[in-house]
């Protein structure tokens, strides 16, 4: 058993951002910021929030799956960066899109976190407990990105995609891994709020996002290749059997160090991070839903999924659409 993708849907903040106007705010050029990431723009909130963009891309996940919301059993947000303690994403999303038979939590794994939901949803539709899941990740990341580091806010933007799988007998999820590596979480870090109470505080550290940018991109590039080729072992099927890898939308350059390492044409590759950069846990399913909209998934294609983040992270799931 397991489960397959029935409907995909994605959400952006209206405003859109171009390098041009980041030239404004810190020292680099568009130049620069295409040269090395690939990314020409990206939209940033104006108001909108984890819980409304995830809820937008569950509403037309539904609708491209043809269910209605009362038939869904399970909501996952991946976010990692969510308005809320209390109440989470996901129960913010049940609310608004009157999902009320279904039990809905927040999983954070940053970049990855899409991937991870999407195992937990196979973990639970293959146990029995569920038979479909509405899986989301969304981000508003403008917020905790420090505007003034130039290493950092040049490459991400706010956004949410989603997907609706249901159980299957056959095809669906073929093969799935994921890794993490606590002893690497220096690398990409954010703190959020430091403890203060009548008995104790702490000095506050800036709660802004930090990163290796040069670790992030070799931990990418060599982990991601041994992580997809885990997963297809795991599905029993070659590289050369992949039509599509759709994977996290975080830089250009590291897509084409992992296509190279693994051997496959970059036209296997598709990409939307020159408009959207990067999205973190939305990146994945906001390319499935775009590839998906233009018809570009058929029936029984073999697909990669694989992501990598803060914690550090990495996933991979092979699937046949
Ligand atoms: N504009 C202009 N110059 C910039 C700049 C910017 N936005 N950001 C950094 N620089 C400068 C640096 O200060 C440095 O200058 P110096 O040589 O005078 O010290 C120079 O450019 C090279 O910096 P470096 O960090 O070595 O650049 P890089 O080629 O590694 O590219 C990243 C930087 C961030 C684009 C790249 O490391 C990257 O994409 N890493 C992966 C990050 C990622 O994907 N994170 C999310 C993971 S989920």
């Amino acid at each position: 058993m397991s489960i397959r993708i029935l409907g995909t849907g994605s959400a952006l903040p209206e405003r859109a951002v171009t390098n041009e106007e980041i030239t404004e705010l810190v020292d680099t050029s568009d130049e620069w910021i295409r040269e090395r990431t690939g990314i020409a723009g990206r939209h940033i909130s104006t108001g909108e929030t984890v819980a409304s963009l995830a809820s937008r891309a569950c509403v037309l996940a539904l609708e491209n799956a043809r269910k209605s919301a009362d038939e869904v059993e399970l909501i996952l947000v991946a976010t990692c960066s969510p308005e809320n303690v209390a109440p989470c994403a996901a129960c913010q999303v049940q609310k608004e899109i009157g999902a009320g038979n279904a039990a809905a939590f927040d999983l954070n794994a940053a970049c990855a976190g899409f991937l991870f939901a999407l195992h937990t949803a196979w973990a639970y539709v293959e146990s029995g407990i569920y038979r479909n899941a509405l899986i989301a990740g969304s981000e508003v990341l403008s917020k905790i990105v420090d505007w003034e580091d130039r290493g950092t806010c040049i490459l991400f933007g706010d956004g949410a995609g989603a997907v609706y799988v249901e159980k299957c007998g056959d095809g669906g999820i073929l093969g799935f891994v994921q890794h993490s590596d606590g002893n690497k979480g220096d690398v990409l870090s954010c703190v959020g709020r430091t403890l203060e109470n009548p008995f104790f505080r702490r000095i506050s550290e800036k709660n802004y996002l930090k990163m290796d940018g040069r670790e992030i991109f070799s931990f990418a590039v060599r982990q991601i290749p041994k992580t997809i080729e885990e997963a297809l072992e795991k599905a029993g099927i070659a590289v050369g059997d992949v039509e599509l890898f759709v994977l996290h939308q975080a830089n250009r350059r590291i897509i084409e160090g992992i296509s190279k390492r693994l051997g496959a044409d970059e036209v296997h590759f598709p990409t939307n991070l020159e408009r959207v950069g990067n999205t973190s846990s939305a990146s994945i399913p906001l390319l499935l839903d775009e590839l998906n909209r233009k018809g570009e998934l058929k029936p029984g294609m073999r697909l990669v999924l694989s992501g990598f983040g803060a914690g550090l992270t990495c996933g991979a799931c092979v699937l046949e659409w």
